[in-house]
């Protein structure tokens, strides 16, 4: 356990249930700093002991929307999150998106095909709500910046690299407010979005092996990517390196309490990737999401 460093984890927002917004750190006392960090010496010391590298016993799920439209407790955090979340401007289309799952999950189609179906029926859908579907998306990268910031005091941050940045919004924000150059900002990602121009250096990696030297790094950011990651503990080990030896990484993840929250987020991903976006080569685990408990151990 990582003792003087705690985890910044965080539970999807339900009753307001925006994709991607989130409650508060559930740890109170940490409420202002909802990131946590980890300073280079803490974070090598913690990787280096030996309990690091096996997260197989957390449970791997291996359901979806299918069994998830079954268990009461978890189609009604799908229901909610649509109803108060997304389609919570337009919640005629909201009320037809969910007949619509209801439909599919009681017909013979595989998880896949549900997904498909629902992409093609938002498809046809979005001409008619593309102003009042909410993502909340300025909201979240104003809270960002300000957290990252708070957590950076006086730190000093000359180049700085944003790992899982996704469509680069966060980055970018981040960058402009620490004053960095574009060459002083990289973007590492898995799956470039093919629809976005980056304002910044963006590279594509395998997911662990990252392309930058050793110690070359003051902060890294690692926001929400860790659910996604095949191999978490090589990509953290990965961080180490690049990280300069006075170096930060900030570190943000779900908390997914029980079974019920973590196929939901799996679900919640699944929509977010299949059905919303096209976004398909962002790879989601069905047993990617943890507690914050269980983070803390891994
Ligand atoms: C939930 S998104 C978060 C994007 C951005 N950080 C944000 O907060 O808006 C997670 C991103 O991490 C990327 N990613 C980075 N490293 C990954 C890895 N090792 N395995 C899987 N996905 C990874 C995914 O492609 C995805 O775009």
């Amino acid at each position: 356990m990582i003792s003087d460093v705690g985890f910044g984890c965080f539970s999807r927002k339900i009753n307001s249930g925006v994709q991607l917004a989130f409650q508060k750190n559930l740890h109170k006392e940490k409420a202002a700093s909802s990131l946590s960090y980890l300073d280079k010496d803490v974070f090598s010391s913690a990787l280096n002991q030996e309990y690091k590298n096996d997260i197989s016993f957390l449970g791997n799920i291996q359901r979806s929307i299918k069994e998830a439209w079954k268990d009461s407790i978890v189609r009604e955090m799908i229901e909610k999150s649509v109803m108060c979340g997304n389609f919570k401007e337009c919640p005629e289309f909201g009320k037809a998106f969910l007949e619509r799952i209801d439909a599919l999950c009681s017909s013979k189609l595989s998880n896949d095909e549900i997904y498909k179906e629902l992409s093609k029926f938002f498809e046809k859908i979005r001409p008619q709500i593309d102003n009042s579907f909410a993502t909340d998306d300025e909201k979240r990268f104003q809270r960002r910046v300000g957290q990252v910031k708070d957590i950076l005091g006086n730190k000093k941050v000359e180049i700085f690299t944003d790992v899982g940045c996704g469509d680069g919004e966060i980055t970018s924000a981040i960058g402009s407010a620490l004053k960095l150059k574009k060459d002083k900002v990289t973007g590492l990602e898995v799956y470039i979005r093919p629809d976005k121009t980056y304002p910044f250096t963006i590279k594509q990696f395998d997911g662990v092996k990252i392309p930058l030297p050793d110690n070359s790094q003051d902060l890294v950011t690692l926001f929400t990517v860790l659910h996604h990651a095949e191999n978490p503990d090589g990509l953290l080990k990965e961080i180490r390196r690049i990280l300069s030896p006075n170096g930060k990484l900030i570190v943000r993840e779900f908390d997914a309490k029980n079974d019920s929250e973590k196929l939901f987020n799996v679900v919640m991903d699944e929509m977010l990737y299949k059905v919303y976006t096209s976004y398909d080569g962002v790879p989601v685990r069905e047993d990617g999401y943890h507690s914050c408990s269980e983070w803390e151990i891994c």
